[in-house]
């Protein structure tokens, strides 16, 4: 798909009644990339860090979130974390955009209609930049994401505009901009 095509979802004032009891049933709190998530599990299990410059720390062997995105906060901004991630479609449709350090950006359309052509388990390498937005039409997208090692905030990074310009160039960078945080 072709940038030029990205589409960019405008918030709603507020979220539907279903969507509000849907963040009500899962105990789902605003997440500060946009959108919603619960932990639901962290791994009992603690291994020490596998990432450099981490001597003599820790991490739980995995965590599980649920996470949503909705009309109302339609946007998971880019970001990167150091461990892998498998996601697993739950309800609902949305757009993921990859940007590799090589600058190779790549999206596809997550949910659960997989004769549709919708991927509904996908694998975000530790280090890859990762967006996401509410496909058209769909009222919320639902996903579990499984971290390994465990997720704790040093590992994460959110992009920033000088360093989207850097990896994929200023044309790529002001059709993306819309999905920064800052
Ligand atoms: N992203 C993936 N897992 C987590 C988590 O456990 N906490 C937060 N804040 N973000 C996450």
């Amino acid at each position: 798909m072709p940038l030029q095509t990205l589409k960019i979802p405008i918030p709603t004032p507020n979220e539907t009644s279903s969507t509000r009891s849907l963040i009500s049933v899962l105990s789902l709190t605003p997440h500060p990339e946009g959108g919603y998530f619960n932990r639901t599990h962290t791994n009992p299990t603690t291994i020490p860090s596998p990432f450099p410059g981490q001597i003599g720390e820790t991490r739980p062997l995995s965590t599980s979130i649920f996470y949503l995105i909705t009309a109302h906060s339609p946007i998971m901004r880019f970001h990167k974390n150091r461990s892998s991630i498998v996601h697993t479609a739950v309800r609902g449709r949305g757009r993921y955009v990859l940007i590799h350090e090589s600058g190779k950006v790549e999206t596809f359309v997550v949910g659960c209609d997989v004769e549709g052509g919708e991927v509904a388990q996908w694998v975000v390498e530790g280090g890859l930049w990762k967006a996401s937005v509410l496909e058209e039409g769909a009222g919320e997208l639902l996903i579990t994401e499984v971290v390994v090692p465990g997720f704790d905030f040093s590992d994460h990074e959110f992009m920033v505009k000088d360093r989207l310009v850097d990896i994929v160039g200023l044309d790529a960078a002001e059709k993306l901009s819309p999905l920064l945080r800052s």
